[in-house]
């Protein structure tokens, strides 16, 4: 098919079917890449018109250069893809404001808007196209009535019009739910925050980087907000952490029902940091007691959650035990498994779920919603860090042991000689 018996209709089924097939190349990538099936695209329908175009494009310029050698098309074909792919990302990160791929931690990328390794996939799929996909398309295409493709263009314009308007009313919807989080966060229920990140669950799955971006955002706002709060913990949590009574009747009737319950005591045989977790979790829950009570907060919630935060009876470091599954992540998955664990046997307030389900932040997405949440999270990090400290430095010191007594003998030795010489 030349140039010269291309008409509009063509043009806009050839657009629509290469925005099909990109939509299933990326949706094969990303559904392999994420283990799960992913609407790619920010269109609701199973188009990518950023592959039309490419197409488009490709076809445009084999028209100028089908007579160049070989390696100098492809090389042309790789260009106009990286350009075409960067000015997309650019314009979306002006206009929307958003990233909506990254490759910063690829090699030889541009503003993470482009990189190499993509680059000469693009190439390789251009050759593929312009050798086989397009005059296959081409074929088909001059075997179907002119009147077909006529409806059948007009169709998918009316459609292509009316998804690009609902899919850019859905990110600019996105950007202000965003700014609307941000700026109500504490005073939005857990269930309304919950509710506003699943309204974007599509958009988020289908562009893995917004959760990056969201997270990046929203925990830079809360961070700003709680920073002078968490700034003078340090200075408390250590004289609390360093005073510990054995006993303590408060701390022990917050926690009556909790600590010496059956299922609860089972915690006693799963090791933790360099202790077992009941020890790590008894810890925690009385230094976060302390702190909270110092900080006027609601300390006997503080002191709940806090004892139930780890409450996941298997070795996480053991991926194969049923109660984890081995495709999921220790770090984000425990403090759910902890939460269902809590329910089943206790009571637990809103202030207690928001503890144990956060307690992991900023490694799961969503920022606790309470001050006694980030006592605690700060409290685990704290004393795990310590635990982790100092099972380090006993390591180090043991280490340091035998370099020592093999200086001692090589000075032995070296008398000796001194000796020998001597005689
Ligand atoms: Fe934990
Ligand atoms: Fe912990």
């Amino acid at each position: 098919m030349t140039f010269d018996n291309i008409n509009v209709s063509h043009l806009i089924v050839f657009f629509a079917i290469y925005s099909f097939m990109g939509w299933i190349i990326e949706v094969v990538y990303r559904s392999l890449t994420q283990r799960q099936f992913i609407n790619a695209g920010f269109f609701f329908g199973p188009f990518i018109p950023l592959y039309g175009f490419g197409a488009a494009f490709i076809i445009f310029i084999d028209f100028l250069i089908h007579a160049w050698p070989l390696p100098f098309k492809i090389l042309v074909y790789g260009i106009i893809l990286t350009a075409i792919e960067y000015l997309t990302g650019y314009i979306f990160e002006k206009i929307f404001k958003l990233k909506l791929w990254d490759y910063t931690n690829n090699k030889f990328n541009l503003h993470g808007r482009v990189c190499l390794l993509f680059s000469v996939f693009w190439a390789i799929m251009a050759l593929a196209f312009v050798t086989f996909i397009h005059p296959a398309a081409s074929r088909f295409m001059q075997s179907i009535e002119p009147v077909y493709l006529y409806a059948f263009s007009i169709i998918f314009l009316l459609y292509y019009i009316t998804d690009f308007v609902f899919s850019i009313a859905s990110i600019t919807a996105f950007r202000k739910k965003i700014a609307y989080l941000y700026s109500e966060y504490f005073n939005l229920s857990n269930a309304e925050i919950e509710n506003i990140f699943d309204s974007f669950k599509r958009l988020r799955t289908a562009f893995p980087n917004l959760s990056r971006y969201i997270d990046n955002s929203i925990n830079a706002e809360i961070k700003n907000k709680i920073s002078s709060f968490l700034k003078s913990l340090p200075g408390k949590i250590l004289p609390v952490a360093n005073g510990r009574k054995p006993v303590e009747d408060e701390f022990y009737e917050i926690i009556h029902d909790i600590y010496e319950h059956e299922e609860f005591l089972k915690l006693r045989e799963h090791y933790h940091h360099n202790s077992s977790i009941y020890e790590h979790v008894m810890d925690v829950a009385y230094v976060s007691y302390k702190t909270s009570k110092y900080f006027n907060l609601d300390y006997r919630s503080t002191t709940r959650g806090a004892l139930l935060h780890d409450f996941f009876l298997y070795d996480w470091r053991n991926h194969t035990e049923p109660e984890l599954h081995e495709a999921k992540f220790h770090g984000t998955e425990h403090p759910k498994i902890a939460l269902n664990n809590a329910q089943k046997h206790f009571e637990l307030n809103e202030i207690e779920k928001d503890i144990v389900i956060k307690h992991m932040w900023p490694l799961t997405l969503v920022p606790p919603k309470y001050k006694e949440s980030y006592v605690v999270s700060f409290v685990d990090k704290y004393l795990a860090s310590r635990e982790f400290v100092k099972k380090y430095n006993s390591k180090v010191r043991k280490r340091m042991k035998r370099p020592a007594a093999d200086h001692s003998i090589r000075e032995k030795r070296k008398r000796n000689k001194n000796l020998q010489h001597e005689e």
